[in-house]
Protein backbone atom coordinates (compact mmCIF):
# COMPACT_ATOMS: atom_id res chain seq x y z
CA UNK A 1 0.00 0.00 0.00
CA UNK A 2 1.22 3.42 -0.82
CA UNK A 3 0.47 5.81 1.87
CA UNK A 4 0.68 9.65 0.07
CA UNK A 5 0.17 13.10 1.79
CA UNK A 6 0.50 15.50 -0.95
CA UNK A 7 -2.73 16.24 -3.84
CA UNK A 8 0.03 15.90 -6.98
CA UNK A 9 1.47 13.03 -5.74
CA UNK A 10 -1.85 11.48 -5.31
CA UNK A 11 -3.14 12.72 -8.70
CA UNK A 12 0.14 11.29 -9.89
CA UNK A 13 -0.36 7.58 -8.65
CA UNK A 14 -3.77 7.67 -9.58
CA UNK A 15 -3.55 8.98 -13.34
CA UNK A 16 -5.19 7.01 -15.74
CA UNK A 17 -7.49 5.26 -13.05
CA UNK A 18 -11.37 4.61 -14.10
CA UNK A 19 -12.82 2.57 -11.65
CA UNK A 20 -11.51 3.83 -8.64
CA UNK A 21 -13.41 3.03 -5.44
CA UNK A 22 -13.17 5.55 -2.43
CA UNK A 23 -13.62 5.49 1.24
CA UNK A 24 -12.83 8.11 3.01
CA UNK A 25 -12.64 8.28 6.70
CA UNK A 26 -11.31 10.48 9.97
CA UNK A 27 -8.81 7.04 11.09
CA UNK A 28 -9.12 5.12 14.20
CA UNK A 29 -10.41 2.58 11.95
CA UNK A 30 -12.90 -0.34 13.41
CA UNK A 31 -14.21 -3.20 11.91
CA UNK A 32 -17.31 -1.01 10.52
CA UNK A 33 -14.47 1.07 8.50
CA UNK A 34 -13.30 -2.34 6.94
CA UNK A 35 -16.47 -3.98 6.01
CA UNK A 36 -16.69 -0.66 2.91
CA UNK A 37 -12.96 -1.09 2.40
CA UNK A 38 -13.80 -4.48 1.43
CA UNK A 39 -17.29 -3.27 0.04
CA UNK A 40 -15.71 -0.98 -2.16
CA UNK A 41 -13.39 -3.69 -3.37
CA UNK A 42 -16.56 -5.31 -5.24
CA UNK A 43 -17.64 -1.87 -6.76
CA UNK A 44 -14.06 -0.85 -8.32
CA UNK A 45 -10.15 -1.23 -8.56
CA UNK A 46 -7.91 0.05 -6.86
CA UNK A 47 -9.53 0.85 -3.69
CA UNK A 48 -7.78 4.23 -2.23
CA UNK A 49 -8.90 5.14 1.52
CA UNK A 50 -8.25 8.52 3.40
CA UNK A 51 -7.66 9.54 7.00
CA UNK A 52 -8.61 12.98 7.48
CA UNK A 53 -9.46 14.52 10.57
CA UNK A 54 -11.26 17.30 8.78
CA UNK A 55 -11.29 20.52 11.41
CA UNK A 56 -14.09 21.96 9.03
CA UNK A 57 -16.96 20.00 10.68
CA UNK A 58 -15.74 20.17 14.26
CA UNK A 59 -17.59 22.47 16.69
CA UNK A 60 -15.52 24.57 18.77
CA UNK A 61 -16.53 23.04 21.75
CA UNK A 62 -16.05 19.29 20.06
CA UNK A 63 -13.71 16.96 20.57
CA UNK A 64 -11.04 17.60 17.46
CA UNK A 65 -7.95 17.88 19.40
CA UNK A 66 -9.03 14.62 21.18
CA UNK A 67 -10.46 13.09 18.36
CA UNK A 68 -8.33 8.87 18.60
CA UNK A 69 -5.74 8.49 16.20
CA UNK A 70 -4.04 5.48 15.70
CA UNK A 71 -2.19 5.80 12.56
CA UNK A 72 -0.22 2.62 12.39
CA UNK A 73 -2.59 0.63 13.59
CA UNK A 74 -4.77 1.76 10.66
CA UNK A 75 -2.14 1.53 8.18
CA UNK A 76 -1.59 -2.47 9.12
CA UNK A 77 -5.19 -3.19 9.09
CA UNK A 78 -5.81 -1.26 5.29
CA UNK A 79 -2.70 -3.45 4.23
CA UNK A 80 -4.49 -6.49 5.30
CA UNK A 81 -7.99 -5.53 3.10
CA UNK A 82 -5.41 -4.89 0.01
CA UNK A 83 -6.18 -0.99 -0.33
CA UNK A 84 -3.73 0.43 -3.17
CA UNK A 85 -3.30 3.91 -1.88
CA UNK A 86 -3.75 5.68 1.90
CA UNK A 87 -3.81 9.02 0.83
CA UNK A 88 -3.69 11.28 4.75
CA UNK A 89 -2.82 14.53 3.89
CA UNK A 90 -1.51 16.55 6.83
CA UNK A 91 -3.92 19.74 7.34
CA UNK A 92 -1.76 22.04 5.03
CA UNK A 93 -1.66 19.80 2.35
CA UNK A 94 -5.26 19.50 2.68
CA UNK A 95 -5.97 23.06 3.66
CA UNK A 96 -2.91 24.71 2.14
CA UNK A 97 -4.91 28.50 3.03
CA UNK A 98 -7.95 29.17 4.41
CA UNK A 99 -10.94 27.22 3.14
CA UNK A 100 -13.26 29.81 2.28
CA UNK A 101 -15.30 28.10 -0.59
CA UNK A 102 -17.43 25.81 1.20
CA UNK A 103 -20.38 23.62 -0.05
CA UNK A 104 -23.63 24.56 2.25
CA UNK A 105 -26.57 21.69 2.13
CA UNK A 106 -29.59 22.90 1.57
CA UNK A 107 -31.44 24.05 5.10
CA UNK A 108 -34.05 21.61 5.39
CA UNK A 109 -31.62 18.52 5.02
CA UNK A 110 -28.43 20.11 6.63
CA UNK A 111 -30.10 22.01 9.63
CA UNK A 112 -32.08 19.26 11.31
CA UNK A 113 -31.30 16.20 13.23
CA UNK A 114 -27.54 16.05 13.45
CA UNK A 115 -26.98 19.79 11.72
CA UNK A 116 -29.36 21.35 14.31
CA UNK A 117 -27.35 20.32 16.98
CA UNK A 118 -24.04 20.42 15.40
CA UNK A 119 -24.25 23.73 13.94
CA UNK A 120 -22.09 23.79 10.39
CA UNK A 121 -21.27 20.07 10.93
CA UNK A 122 -22.69 19.45 7.61
CA UNK A 123 -21.25 22.04 5.71
CA UNK A 124 -17.91 20.95 7.18
CA UNK A 125 -18.42 17.40 5.63
CA UNK A 126 -19.13 18.32 2.47
CA UNK A 127 -16.88 20.79 1.71
CA UNK A 128 -14.36 17.91 2.65
CA UNK A 129 -15.69 15.24 0.77
CA UNK A 130 -16.23 17.23 -2.11
CA UNK A 131 -12.41 18.22 -2.07
CA UNK A 132 -11.39 14.75 -1.39
CA UNK A 133 -13.33 13.90 -4.66
CA UNK A 134 -11.33 15.83 -6.30
CA UNK A 135 -8.52 14.66 -5.32
CA UNK A 136 -8.96 11.08 -5.49
CA UNK A 137 -11.92 11.23 -8.83
CA UNK A 138 -13.52 7.98 -7.61
CA UNK A 139 -16.09 5.93 -9.62
CA UNK A 140 -17.36 5.16 -6.76
CA UNK A 141 -17.34 6.07 -3.27
CA UNK A 142 -18.47 3.94 0.06
CA UNK A 143 -20.65 5.57 3.21
CA UNK A 144 -22.24 4.27 5.68
CA UNK A 145 -25.89 4.07 6.77
CA UNK A 146 -24.30 4.43 10.50
CA UNK A 147 -24.17 8.17 9.46
CA UNK A 148 -27.44 8.20 7.69
CA UNK A 149 -28.17 12.06 6.97
CA UNK A 150 -24.71 12.19 6.06
CA UNK A 151 -24.85 9.48 3.07
CA UNK A 152 -27.98 11.28 1.92
CA UNK A 153 -26.11 14.60 1.77
CA UNK A 154 -23.27 13.58 0.00
CA UNK A 155 -25.73 11.58 -2.21
CA UNK A 156 -27.82 14.47 -2.96
CA UNK A 157 -24.27 16.51 -3.28
CA UNK A 158 -23.12 14.24 -5.83
CA UNK A 159 -26.21 14.47 -7.88
CA UNK A 160 -26.83 18.22 -7.68
CA UNK A 161 -23.20 19.05 -9.03
CA UNK A 162 -23.53 16.50 -11.32
CA UNK A 163 -20.00 14.48 -10.19
CA UNK A 164 -19.22 11.36 -11.87
CA UNK A 165 -19.24 9.69 -8.70
CA UNK A 166 -21.50 7.02 -7.72
CA UNK A 167 -22.51 7.15 -3.77
CA UNK A 168 -22.72 3.73 -2.12
CA UNK A 169 -24.31 2.80 1.32
CA UNK A 170 -23.07 -0.01 3.33
CA UNK A 171 -24.73 -1.27 6.25
CA UNK A 172 -24.27 -0.38 9.92
CA UNK A 173 -21.65 -2.59 10.97
CA UNK A 174 -22.68 -3.69 15.07
CA UNK A 175 -21.36 -5.18 17.90
CA UNK A 176 -22.99 -8.27 19.35
CA UNK A 177 -24.38 -6.75 21.62
CA UNK A 178 -26.25 -3.93 19.03
CA UNK A 179 -23.94 -1.42 19.74
CA UNK A 180 -23.14 0.37 16.08
CA UNK A 181 -19.15 0.24 15.83
CA UNK A 182 -17.57 3.95 16.25
CA UNK A 183 -14.27 5.88 16.87
CA UNK A 184 -15.78 7.51 19.88
CA UNK A 185 -17.10 4.77 21.64
CA UNK A 186 -13.61 4.12 22.57
CA UNK A 187 -14.58 7.21 24.73
CA UNK A 188 -17.02 5.02 26.76
CA UNK A 189 -16.08 3.70 30.31
CA UNK A 190 -16.72 0.35 31.30
CA UNK A 191 -19.93 0.86 33.22
CA UNK A 192 -21.51 2.82 30.13
CA UNK A 193 -20.20 0.53 27.64
CA UNK A 194 -22.33 -2.15 29.37
CA UNK A 195 -25.40 0.46 28.78
CA UNK A 196 -24.81 1.65 25.42
CA UNK A 197 -26.79 -1.07 23.41
CA UNK A 198 -29.91 0.47 25.28
CA UNK A 199 -29.50 2.84 21.95
CA UNK A 200 -30.06 -0.03 19.80
CA UNK A 201 -32.55 -1.51 21.58
CA UNK A 202 -34.65 1.88 21.96
CA UNK A 203 -34.58 2.14 18.20
CA UNK A 204 -36.18 -1.91 17.94
CA UNK A 205 -38.96 -0.73 20.65
CA UNK A 206 -39.57 2.26 18.24
CA UNK A 207 -39.57 0.28 14.85
CA UNK A 208 -41.71 -2.49 16.29
CA UNK A 209 -44.57 0.00 18.06
CA UNK A 210 -44.76 1.67 13.91
CA UNK A 211 -44.57 -1.54 12.53
CA UNK A 212 -47.75 -2.51 15.06
CA UNK A 213 -49.73 0.44 13.18
CA UNK A 214 -49.49 2.80 16.01
CA UNK A 215 -49.79 6.17 14.25
CA UNK A 216 -49.17 8.43 16.89
CA UNK A 217 -45.28 8.98 16.09
CA UNK A 218 -44.94 12.27 18.39
CA UNK A 219 -46.28 9.70 21.43
CA UNK A 220 -43.91 6.89 20.50
CA UNK A 221 -40.96 9.46 19.86
CA UNK A 222 -41.51 11.38 23.08
CA UNK A 223 -41.47 7.83 25.13
CA UNK A 224 -38.43 7.03 23.37
CA UNK A 225 -36.79 10.00 24.69
CA UNK A 226 -38.29 9.47 28.43
CA UNK A 227 -36.62 5.72 28.77
CA UNK A 228 -33.37 7.10 27.41
CA UNK A 229 -33.48 9.94 30.47
CA UNK A 230 -34.65 7.52 33.37
CA UNK A 231 -32.06 5.66 32.25
CA UNK A 232 -29.82 8.79 32.31
CA UNK A 233 -29.01 9.30 29.16
CA UNK A 234 -29.06 12.77 27.65
CA UNK A 235 -31.16 12.28 24.40
CA UNK A 236 -30.84 14.92 21.29
CA UNK A 237 -33.54 13.09 19.86
CA UNK A 238 -35.54 10.38 18.39
CA UNK A 239 -37.31 11.36 15.52
CA UNK A 240 -39.19 9.27 12.61
CA UNK A 241 -38.46 10.09 9.13
CA UNK A 242 -39.34 9.40 5.67
CA UNK A 243 -35.86 7.70 4.10
CA UNK A 244 -36.51 9.62 1.03
CA UNK A 245 -35.81 12.92 2.40
CA UNK A 246 -35.73 12.90 6.21
CA UNK A 247 -38.68 14.97 6.78
CA UNK A 248 -41.30 14.08 9.23
CA UNK A 249 -43.98 11.98 7.41
CA UNK A 250 -47.56 13.50 6.79
CA UNK A 251 -50.54 11.60 8.10
CA UNK A 252 -51.46 10.28 4.72
CA UNK A 253 -47.88 9.21 3.80
CA UNK A 254 -47.83 7.02 7.02
CA UNK A 255 -51.50 5.38 5.99
CA UNK A 256 -49.69 4.91 2.66
CA UNK A 257 -47.01 3.40 4.05
CA UNK A 258 -44.63 5.91 3.84
CA UNK A 259 -40.94 4.38 3.97
CA UNK A 260 -39.53 5.15 7.20
CA UNK A 261 -36.51 5.65 9.25
CA UNK A 262 -35.84 6.36 13.08
CA UNK A 263 -32.99 8.54 14.17
CA UNK A 264 -31.02 9.29 17.44
CA UNK A 265 -28.37 10.88 18.95
CA UNK A 266 -27.91 10.77 22.86
CA UNK A 267 -25.46 11.43 25.09
CA UNK A 268 -23.95 9.33 27.65
CA UNK A 269 -21.54 10.38 30.36
CA UNK A 270 -19.58 12.95 28.03
CA UNK A 271 -19.75 10.42 24.98
CA UNK A 272 -22.13 11.41 22.53
CA UNK A 273 -23.97 8.56 20.62
CA UNK A 274 -25.94 8.46 17.01
CA UNK A 275 -27.83 5.82 15.48
CA UNK A 276 -30.70 4.85 12.95
CA UNK A 277 -32.57 1.95 12.21
CA UNK A 278 -34.70 1.47 8.86
CA UNK A 279 -38.60 0.58 9.76
P1 LIG B 1 -15.72 8.38 10.03
O1 LIG B 1 -16.57 8.64 11.23
O2 LIG B 1 -14.33 7.90 10.21
O3 LIG B 1 -16.50 7.35 9.13
C1 LIG B 1 -16.00 6.97 7.87
C2 LIG B 1 -17.05 6.11 7.17
O4 LIG B 1 -17.28 4.93 7.92
C3 LIG B 1 -18.42 6.84 7.09
O5 LIG B 1 -18.99 6.59 5.81
C4 LIG B 1 -19.21 6.17 8.18
O6 LIG B 1 -20.61 6.18 7.96
C5 LIG B 1 -18.66 4.77 8.15
N1 LIG B 1 -18.90 4.05 9.40
C6 LIG B 1 -18.56 4.44 10.65
N2 LIG B 1 -18.98 3.52 11.55
C7 LIG B 1 -19.62 2.55 10.86
C8 LIG B 1 -20.28 1.32 11.21
N3 LIG B 1 -20.39 0.93 12.48
N4 LIG B 1 -20.81 0.59 10.22
C9 LIG B 1 -20.72 0.98 8.92
N5 LIG B 1 -20.10 2.11 8.52
C10 LIG B 1 -19.56 2.88 9.48
O7 LIG B 1 -17.83 9.92 8.58
C11 LIG B 1 -16.71 10.40 8.63
O8 LIG B 1 -15.63 9.72 9.13
C12 LIG B 1 -16.39 11.80 8.13
O9 LIG B 1 -17.52 12.62 8.30
C13 LIG B 1 -15.95 11.82 6.64
C14 LIG B 1 -17.02 11.32 5.69
C15 LIG B 1 -14.65 11.01 6.46
C16 LIG B 1 -15.64 13.31 6.23
O10 LIG B 1 -14.69 13.87 7.07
Amino acid sequence: MKIISSIEELRDQLRGQLRTAFVPTMGNLHEGHLSLMRLARRHGDPVVASIFVNRLQFGPNEDFDKYPRSFHEDVAKLEKEGVYVLFAPSEKDLYPEPQEYRVRPPDDLGNILEGEFRPGFFTGVSTVVLKLFSCVQPKVAIFGKKDYQQLMIIRNMSKQFALPTEIIAAETWRAEDGLALSSRNGYLSEAERAEAPVLYQTLNEVAAEVRNGNLNLAAIEQRAMEKLAARHWNPDYVSIRKRDNLQAPSAAELSANAELVVLTAAKLGNTRLIDNLEI
